[in-house]
């Protein structure tokens, strides 16, 4: 049985991995129409690993007598004004889920939930990966320069498999 306290952080991480999901998916509408077709690739994938985030929480909530709550949609902004900058929203929002991820930590710590603090480890790791592969684009990014943002959208393009959309 998860403590309360437990299940209503763990509910409130269901709402953050669905904002993410439809956050990217409206970014990578906006790349898509703003003609970087493997910035819209990359993102259209990471929306679908958020979702496959929030229903790893949906799941285990109920698995331990829980009840996962399904939240409404929250409407993403639609504008993201150059890749630039949208790659820095990328990088301070994953942050802010790492954030999110270590109050969970934590709140397990103070509940003596031992079991979800275990299982919430997964998460922890794929935080390091979510950030450190984000900062890779943003180095790509600079290096590249404004001039080169057809160059640098092939190279993302490539990042996920060359075009398929296959998100894990
Ligand atoms: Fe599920 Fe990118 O955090």
């Amino acid at each position: 049985m998860l403590p309360k306290k437990v299940e209503t952080i763990l509910n409130e991480q269901i709402l953050r991995e669905d904002y993410s999901s439809q956050l990217y998916l409206s970014m990578a509408s906006w790349a898509e129409n703003n003609g970087f077709e493997g910035v819209s690739v990359w993102l259209y994938a990471q929306a679908e690993e958020e979702r496959v985030h929030m229903l790893k929480l949906v799941r285990y909530i109920n698995d331990r007598d829980g009840v996962a709550v399904i939240p409404g949609i929250n409407t993403p902004p639609t504008d993201f004004g150059d890749i630039f900058v949208m790659f820095d929203q990328v990088l301070a929002h994953e942050k802010f889920i790492s954030g999110s991820i270590n109050e969970i930590v934590a709140m397990c710590i103070a509940e003596n939930d031992f079991t979800t603090q275990n299982w919430i480890q997964w998460f922890v790791t794929e935080q390091i990966e979510e950030e450190a592969s984000v900062k890779t684009i943003i180095d790509k990014l600079k290096l590249l320069g404004k001039n080169n943002l057809y160059m640098f959208d092939r190279d993302i393009l490539s990042m996920r498999g060359g075009g398929s959309a296959a998100a894990e």
